[in-house]
């Protein structure tokens, strides 16, 4: 299977149209030249039939009776002149009276005239395959009608010509068209791949980072292709964009954690007193966790770029995600000294479908709940709340905390964007949030910040189209 695959990938286009074109030519011609030959044969046959009649009707003309009431024939020579005039044919008679053979070859072949006295037969006579017309007639002598034969025999070398030569000039003709159709191929199949070659020229020329759609001005039949290959570029440009706030990121983002190691690294270093190295390393180790975090975050806001073409979304309970991870993050809240706790909808938990991807839904509530317990302060309570609004859910992440004020709510979208209580976690990178917005957006919802309950604290929610 593979070689003929292969075969078929590969290899001239104009070299295959060619090959079909000569198949198809070659079967539609061998069926055209036998019809030719059929009706070649048969008109040759049916105009020397008609020559050999009318010389046997010249012969049985010239048949009279003689004063002895004996049968007497005169050939005339104009009779078997018409036949001979055509090739080098032999031909052949004979006349045959009541009383048996009167005149001419006394072994040539007779043909039946059957009932309307005039019969056609095929025949081998001096070893020439032979036609042969018998005429059955009578001539009257005033008392009776004597009945007559009257045989013509031409050998067939003519009429065999003529079919030829009808046959000949029509392979001729069919020969001449396959040439010509050839020809044509030969041509026009370079002209009609011009708009590819021009397409493979316009992509060999572009910059590596040129993704822009190639247009689309080409024939029916490379728009499929030219689409394809501008949405795989569309992809591509997706997948790059990603990549490039990637690296940019992550060079601009991990320089001052990077810088604070090294310091640190240094001042241990140089530290006489092993408290003093004891406390650099304690910040190292710090600014190395906090890189670590922002790694994290830049590779997740890269996933979440590269998917933005095709989410893999499908549909999953948003009750048990929220509440398996809130139970994992539980010890987590305990060490920072703050209450967290789940509360599914109507006291139990019963199941709120949504369409997601497991691991970026769960990536964006893990950043909410993040801010809540590192901005809310110690001995602050944290809910996590799955709630039905309609057709809509959302997973809310409330605290008691500080909270945001109005006017920098809406910033806090934007990648790098930090708040007011950015402080308390200095090794923060303003990412989070913006995270959970692309990630909401990446399945049809959105980020909602708002007040806590009171007026106090952060609600900070996923809003998300259930499914
Ligand atoms: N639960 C919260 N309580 C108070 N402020 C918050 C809370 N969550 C977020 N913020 C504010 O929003 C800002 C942006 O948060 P985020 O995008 O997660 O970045 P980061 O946490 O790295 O600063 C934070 O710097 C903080 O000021
Ligand atoms: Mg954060």
């Amino acid at each position: 299977m593979a070689p003929t695959l292969l075969s078929a990938a590969t290899g001239s286009l104009r070299r295959r149209l060619l090959a079909w074109l000569l198949a198809a030519t070659a079967v539609l011609g061998l069926a055209a030249m036998a019809d030719t030959w059929a009706e070649a044969v048969g008109t040759a046959r049916a105009v020397s039939d008609r020559v050999l009649a009318g010389s046997a009707l010249a012969i049985a003309e010239r048949v009279t009776v003689a004063d002895d009431a004996q049968l007497q024939v005169d050939i005339p020579y104009s009779a078997l002149e018409m036949l001979t005039s055509t090739a080098q044919d032999s031909v052949f008679y004979r006349v045959d009276g009541p009383g048996g053979f009167m005149t001419g070859y006394d072994r040539l072949p007779v043909a039946d005239p059957g009932a309307a006295g005039q019969g056609y037969a095929d025949a081998v006579f001096a070893d020439a395959p032979i036609r042969v017309i018998t005429l059955a007639r009578t001539v009257s002598t005033g008392v009776e009608s004597i009945p007559f034969r009257v045989t013509v025999a031409e050998s067939r070398l003519a009429r065999n010509e003529l079919a030829q030569a009808i046959l000949v000039r029509s392979a001729l003709r069919l020969a001449l068209m396959i040439c010509g159709a050839s020809a044509i191929i030969w041509i026009a199949v370079p002209l009609a791949l011009r708009p590819l070659n021009r397409l493979g020229e316009a992509i060999s020329a572009r910059r590596a980072d040129d993704l822009s759609p190639l247009p689309t001005d080409v024939p029916l039949e490379v728009q499929g292709l030219v689409a394809a290959m501008n949405s795989f570029m569309a992809r591509l440009d997706t997948a790059l964009v990603a990549l490039r706030n990637f690296t940019g990121n992550a060079s601009h983002q991990l320089r001052t954690p990077l810088a604070v190691i090294r310091t640190q690294l240094a001042l241990a270093q140089r530290a006489g007193d092993p408290a003093l190295a004891h406390q650099a390393v304690a910040k190292g180790d710090a600014a190395l966790a906090d890189a670590e975090r922002i790694l994290a975050q830049l590779l997740l806001l890269a996933r979440v770029d590269a998917a933005a073409d095709q989410p893999l979304a499908r549909p999953l309970d948003a009750t048990a995600l929220a509440r398996d991870l809130t139970g994992e993050m539980i010890p987590h809240a305990a060490g920072a000294g703050i209450d967290l706790g789940f509360e599914a909808e109507a006291g139990d938990t019963p199941a709120v479908m949504v369409r997601a991807e497991p691991v970026l839904l769960a990536e964006a509530l893990k950043n909410l709940i993040d801010n809540a317990l590192a901005y809310a302060g110690r001995g602050a309570v944290v809910t996590v709340r799955v709630a039905r609004t309609g057709d809509d859910v959302d997973i809310w992440v409330e605290d008691d905390g500080p909270g945001i004020a109005p006017e920098v709510m809406n910033r806090l979208a934007q990648r790098f964007v930090r708040g007011a209580a950015g402080p308390a976690r200095p090794g923060g990178s303003g990412l989070g949030l913006a995270i959970v917005t692309e990630i909401a957006q990446l399945f049809g919802g959105r980020m909602v910040l708002d007040h806590g309950a009171g007026g106090r604290g952060l609600k900070a929610g996923l809003h998300l189209p259930t499914a």
